[in-house]
């Protein structure tokens, strides 16, 4: 196999990771390695994706496995495995088996892709990021967790449907832990370049904020047996592709905060700047009190789960 192009290891081969090596493979982004206990998922879905690729027209081999040693050597590492919660299950709830799991995962990818950048996306999410950076060992810049390119993208998708422009057109972010206190930052958001309340009113807006903040619970209450996968593994592999052609792409991403925000030792979502490093800056903003207020309840949300965790024999 060529040693030129960029690898890439998908951990979990289910939805979101199987989704995942699907946007990898064809946006040719490198050879793609899908990793799952379960090989023969693992190894048939790979195979049956690598099929595709003289229909599609795309360079990518496409692998599966259960063996770490298969994925030596990645460049970027996508985790994605882990329990998806339920009707009725918060995030949280999946705070223990997830992070036994994740420290399996991060125990292979340490000892086979050292140099490796860790694209974190179990849930729940931020917790995770602190399960995945204590046993990984690297520096921080190399471990970031997906949850604000979703959220944003869950964010712009509305936006752009209840202005009745394209999507293209939406810039938005959202702040915060990947949960019901995420803060999305209409003061920030655009269509156009132009402020959001060009286009639609206060209360409109304060409608999408809250559809965004439930984002999840919406397709979860709709598919009954399992969670969101298409705009979660595009948003991974969105920050895959940032890293691996060093894009420098100002992205809200989980990353470990030392004192930006006025937070310490903690991962929550910011603007970062994602590139050929990992996360190669936080962009610090200026916030109002009520802002500040909700970052700290997120933020607060957060510190619980990691509490929590120094309690569990994971
Ligand atoms: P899924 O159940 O379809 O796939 C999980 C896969 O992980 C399964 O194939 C399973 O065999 C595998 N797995 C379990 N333990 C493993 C281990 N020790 N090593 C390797 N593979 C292992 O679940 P889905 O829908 O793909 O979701 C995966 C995770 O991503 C869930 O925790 C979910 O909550 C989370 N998620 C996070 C999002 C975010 O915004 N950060 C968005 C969507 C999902
Ligand atoms: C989502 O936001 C479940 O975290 C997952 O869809």
């Amino acid at each position: 196999m060529s040693h030129k192009r960029k690898k890439i290891t998908v951990i979990g081969a289910g939805f979101v990771g199987s989704t995942a090596a699907h946007w990898a493979a064809s946006k040719e982004l490198g050879d793609v390695v899908l990793l799952d206990i379960n090989e023969g998922a693992a190894q048939g879905k790979a195979l049956d994706l690598f099929e595709a690729s003289p229909v599609e027209g795309f360079d990518s081999r496409v692998t599966g496995t259960a063996d770490y040693k298969d994925s030596a050597g990645s460049d970027v590492v996508i985790i994605t495995a882990g329990i998806p919660r339920k009707p009725g299950m918060s995030r949280d709830d999946l705070l223990a088996t997830n992070a036994k799991i994740m420290k399996t995962c991060c125990e292979g990818v340490k000892e086979y892709s050292p140099n490796a950048t860790v694209i974190v996306v179990a849930n729940p999410l931020d917790a995770m990021c602190h399960v995945a950076y204590d046993t990984l060992g690297f520096p921080k810049n190399r471990v970031v967790g997906m949850a604000g390119v979703l959220d944003s993208a869950r964010f712009r998708s509305f936006i752009a449907e209840a202005a009745n422009v394209s999507v293209k057109d939406v810039n938005a972010f959202v702040l915060g832990g990947h949960g019901d206190t995420m803060v999305p930052l209409p003061r920030y958001c655009s269509i156009g370049g132009a402020p959001l309340d060009r286009f639609l009113s206060e209360e409109k807006i304060e409608a999408l904020v809250d559809r965004t903040r439930k984002g999840g619970a919406e397709i979860v209450g709709l598919l009954k047996t399992g969670s969101a996968y298409y705009a979660p593994s595009a948003s991974a592999v969105e920050m895959a592709e940032a890293i691996l052609k060093d894009q420098k792409r100002i992205l809200p991403c989980a990353c470990l905060l030392e004192g930006e925000f006025g937070y310490k030792d903690l991962f929550i979502g910011v603007l970062c700047q994602l590139g050929g490093d990992g996360v190669e800056k936080v962009v610090e903003l200026e916030l109002t009190e009520p802002e500040q207020a909700m970052l700290k309840n997120s933020a607060d949300a957060v510190q619980g789960l990691v509490d929590a965790l120094k309690g569990l024999d994971y």
